[in-house]
């Protein structure tokens, strides 16, 4: 069996690049890594931007223009199709996954939504469990400076409250899932980058 590895956060942490500065250490260190990421880029993934994402910046979530409830649902067969189609075969092959968001965004967000906590986790059951989530915590405030530019003005304050909701969220997902690791992302990309490095050595290579 590979190892599986889960980069959370709130939008604009900077998951994309440290998941990909991860990989890129890993396969130097011979490691076959496969990247992923949710949504993905499935049908299921375009049908969750088409009707989920098109808030103040492309891919980011504004506004309920479907139930919470359907929006759950749809993310969770973004992730079952993941899960079977691309997740289990690379662990079975023995693979690094990294993947840029899974099911505690799910979590953090859909909770948000002021959807039951309980209700998502047993939707979520068949997601296998990563070894590490790496979650990358810093204040909204910075965040939205990384991303704010490319925010709509009008859908600015809404989008600010709902990421101060999915922070607190995530933080309080962390004390109930043990394989959950908070890092701060308000340091440089390269120091992040060397705190996961020391992370991953030492809750998964065990050095
Ligand atoms: P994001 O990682 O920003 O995708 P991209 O960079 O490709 O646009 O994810 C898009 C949004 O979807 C983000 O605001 C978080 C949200 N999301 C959920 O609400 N629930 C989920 O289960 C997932 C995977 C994402």
């Amino acid at each position: 069996m590979g190892k599986f590895i889960v980069f959370e956060g709130i939008d604009g942490a900077g998951k994309s690049t440290q998941a990909k500065l991860l990989g890129k250490w890993l396969e130097e260190r011979g490691y076959e890594v496969v990247l992923t990421k949710e949504p993905t880029d499935t049908a299921f993934g375009k049908l969750i931007r088409k009707l989920v994402l098109t808030g103040g910046r492309e891919g980011i979530i504004d506004g309920a223009r479907i139930s919470h409830e359907a929006e759950a649902l749809l993310f969770a067969a973004d992730r079952a199709e993941h899960v079977h189609k691309l997740i289990k075969p690379a662990l079975e092959g023995g693979k690094v996954v990294i993947s840029d968001r899974y099911f505690y965004s799910s979590l953090a967000y859909q909770w948000a939504r002021g959807l039951d906590l309980d209700w998502l986790i047993d939707l979520n059951r068949f997601a296998i469990k990563p070894d590490l989530v790496i979650l990358l915590d810093l204040p909204v405030k910075e965040s939205m400076k990384r991303i704010g530019s490319r925010s709509i003005k009008t859908e600015f304050d809404k989008i600010v409250e709902l990421q101060k909701k999915v922070r607190e969220n995530y933080l309080k997902l962390a004390e109930r899932f043990p394989e959950m690791k908070i890092v701060n992302a308000l340091a440089s990309v390269e120091d992040i980058h060397n705190d996961i490095v020391a992370l991953v050595e030492h809750e998964l290579f065990k050095r």
